[in-house]
């Protein structure tokens, strides 16, 4: 069973997301946004009034995660979360509760069952260090802190969703440095991983310098 999968990793709003639904919609390849299962993760915790800093209770939440993916939308017990989760709150709360081994524990097994035929392009943290260390290619995908925040208020603001950039760079540095600092998984470029500066590139440039070391793989 050799599934061949790409990871890409990198901080906050670098582009992951974007880069990896067009990249897996060339290659007609699955999909995972690791960020989203601890952005859950948060976000039941915040629901259910949990202190995010209880490793042992964060990680019943983990493990008792009940959350479908289906045709581009987040249920969470039922609900629409799919917009609830991407507030920077929930990202905030998120890098929280990313920092207990335990709770990266009980996620990584139901990370590492999307690796599945014809292939997977997982992005995240740690996908290519921790996760998926065999990985086809492995990309760590970098922007200014400036682009980066430009990025995500943009993306933002097609959500309806209001923000300014300062307090986003606050933001976006704030868990760059606790995805940094923890002890478990901490955003390096994993062995091997080949680094991509997306700041002066454009989503599609980006997009097809991945698809090109891709079919350097092959
Ligand atoms: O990628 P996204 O910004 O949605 O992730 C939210 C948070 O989840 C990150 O700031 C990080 O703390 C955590 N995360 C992680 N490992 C991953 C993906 C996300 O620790 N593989």
């Amino acid at each position: 069973q050799n599934i061949p999968i790409i990871t890409i990793d990198g901080p906050v709003a670098s582009g992951k997301g974007s880069v990896s639904a067009g990249v897996a919609k060339v290659l007609g390849f699955n999909v995972l946004d690791s960020g989203s299962l601890y952005r859950l993760t948060a976000y039941a915790a915040l629901q259910q009034q949990k202190p995010l800093e209880d490793e042992e209770q964060i990680k019943q939440t983990a493990v008792n995660l009940k959350a479908v993916f289906k045709g581009g939308k987040i249920l969470l017990e039922g609900e629409d979360v799919t917009d609830a989760i991407r507030q920077e709150e929930v990202g905030l709360a998120a890098s929280k509760v990313a920092v207990h081994p335990k709770v990266r524990k009980a996620l990584f097994k139901l990370q590492r069952e999307y690796a599945q035929a014809p292939g997977l392009v997982a992005d995240g943290r740690d996908m290519g260090s921790v996760v998926f260390p065999e990985a086809t290619l492995k990309i760590f995908l970098t922007a200014s802190a400036e682009a980066r925040a430009k990025r995500r208020y943009n993306q933002l603001k097609e959500k309806g969703i209001h923000s300014n950039i300062a307090d986003l760079v606050k933001d976006l540095k704030e868990r760059d440095e606790r995805d940094l600092k923890r002890s478990v998984a901490p955003l390096v470029p994993a062995p091997g991983a080949k680094i991509l500066d997306s700041s002066d590139l454009t989503l599609e440039e980006t997009i097809n310098q991945v698809l090109e070391w891709y079919r350097g793989t092959e």
